[in-house]
């Protein structure tokens, strides 16, 4: 096996870079190993409008150090009152690459989500004509639906009837965490994409809680069960072109996971590419690497891949700081349970 591994430079097809102080500590561990990230919109306030996503635009490329380079894809929250046209011209000036569909209180700021799905009929209609993706967190949020299940009944309950009534409609499924995602996905078409993030190729729902709840591998959708983890990573890496990397990477301070209520979310930019490189190792497929993290997305999107090239390199186990400063308090970067051989050069 060969100790060095080169790559079309990666994308993150879903983060979250928050704003602030916390944006400023969390760029450049993305930025440095990735050249694009869509970026999620769900800030407080959420960004809504194409005007708030141009200045979250800039913001975020203000926060980047002068020394990198780094293109923020910008997504818009989808609301009940989005307006189409503003949509549309977002999309048309090149800004907006996504619109995200949060169900309303499916995780993290999401209470201006849709309730309703007949109320963003018209956007995403226009979203169907003009080639705009929809990212989707697939959840239901029903009370009588247990949280393992949430995902399944989504695709079932919601997904599907939105895909037959709005043909055309382009789609990537965020962070599937199932078989059940995974086989849908597969079964979509071109205009159905899918996400899976770096740690939800490593924990299974015993990794949260058993021994004691430990709230750094608390996200969600919530990792499930053993045979799901395994569903994910043989689709992660068995080169599947509708499967590709988005790492939700989620930043929230140790205070507010480490609490009563902890906030959901991994934080993974620092150690994604190490992490990535020894679950394809694992599984035998190195060589469907950059499939996954470099190739995929872009085709999805119908963007060109990157140009410029990250060599991987194998050797003596690489350590990655345990925690980074926030400005705000520190963030605890996640734990692979693993050695890692692979560092980027
Ligand atoms: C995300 C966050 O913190 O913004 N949390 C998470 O657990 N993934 C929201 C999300 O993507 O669901
Ligand atoms: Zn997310």
């Amino acid at each position: 096996m060969s100790d060095t591994l080169t790559l079309r430079r990666p994308d993150d097809w879903h983060l979250h870079l928050r704003d602030g102080a916390m944006l400023r500590a969390v760029l450049p561990e993305t930025a440095r190993h990735f050249a694009r990230a869509i970026v999620m919109p769900n800030l407080v306030p959420p960004v809504v409008t194409g005007a708030q996503a141009a200045a979250y635009r800039d913001r975020i490329l203000a926060a980047l150090p002068g020394d990198m380079s780094f293109e923020p894809l910008m997504t818009l929250y989808l609301t009940e009152d989005t307006d189409p046209d503003d949509v549309a011209a977002a999309h048309a000036s090149g800004l907006v690459k996504a619109v995200k569909l949060y169900p309303a209180g499916a995780t993290t700021n999401s209470a201006s989500g849709v309730r309703d799905f007949d109320r963003v009929r018209g956007v995403l209609e226009r979203m169907a004509e003009i080639g705009l993706p929809l990212c989707v967190h697939g959840e239901v949020t029903d009370s009588d639906i247990d949280i393992f299940d949430r995902e399944a009944v989504f695709i079932d309950r919601v997904l599907d009837p939105i895909r037959r009534t709005t043909p055309g409609l382009r789609v990537v499924m965020e962070h599937i965490t199932t078989r059940d995602g995974a086989d849908y996905a597969r079964a979509g078409g071109p205009d159905l994409g899918a996400t899976i993030t770096t740690h939800h190729l490593i924990i299974n729902r015993n990794h949260i809680l058993v021994g004691g709840i430990r709230p750094h591998y608390y996200c969600l959708p919530v990792a499930k069960r053993e045979e799901h983890r395994l569903a994910l990573r043989a689709a992660a890496t068995g080169g599947e072109a509708c499967f590709f990397l988005g790492t939700d990477s989620a930043p929230h301070v140790d205070h507010l996971k480490e609490h009563a209520c902890g906030c959901a979310g991994c934080f993974t930019a620092t150690n994604t590419m190490s992490i990535l490189a020894e679950v394809f190792e694992q599984e035998g497929a190195l060589d469907r690497l950059e499939g996954f993290t470099s190739l995929h997305g872009p085709a999805f999107y119908r963007l060109p891949p990157n140009e410029d090239r990250i060599t991987l390199t194998r050797g003596a186990p690489v350590s990655y700081p345990a925690k980074i400063d926030s400005g705000d308090g520190t963030v605890t970067v996640f734990d692979p349970m693993m050695p890692l051989h692979w560092r980027v050069a």
